[in-house]
């Protein structure tokens, strides 16, 4: 039996978009943004390596232009499936990536 547990449907994702999910675990959990292209999804942590603020602007809600994840606190870009940094106060930094699995439509942690 399989016991991973599903962070998301992958249709709750919208399509060149991201929303946000909590990870609960025992030492206090951590946030995570799960962004989509097509049938593909990456995972990061919604920790900025600018300042280490969320980058959504509201819960969930984050600014996506033309394949770009925009921080909304101070503006840097990132590259909405690298999650690389190609613009604004922290250029050339990543934001930390976490492997995920879609099985049957569900992302997963493996
Ligand atoms: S915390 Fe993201 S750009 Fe400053």
């Amino acid at each position: 039996m399989d016991v991973r547990k599903s962070l998301a449907n992958v249709d709750d994702i919208p399509d060149g978009g991201a929303i946000a999910v909590r990870v609960d675990s025992s030492t206090g959990g951590f946030d995570l943004i799960l962004v989509r292209a097509g049938e593909t999804v990456a995972a990061f942590h919604n920790e900025c390596p600018h300042a280490g603020r969320r980058l959504d602007w509201a819960p969930g809600k984050f600014l996506i232009d033309n394949g770009t994840l925009i921080c909304a606190a101070h503006g840097a870009v990132f590259g909405l499936q690298s999650g690389h940094c190609h613009g604004g106060p922290c250029r050339g930094a990543s934001l930390r990536s976490v492997p995920v699995e879609v099985i049957d439509g569900q992302v997963c942690l493996p």
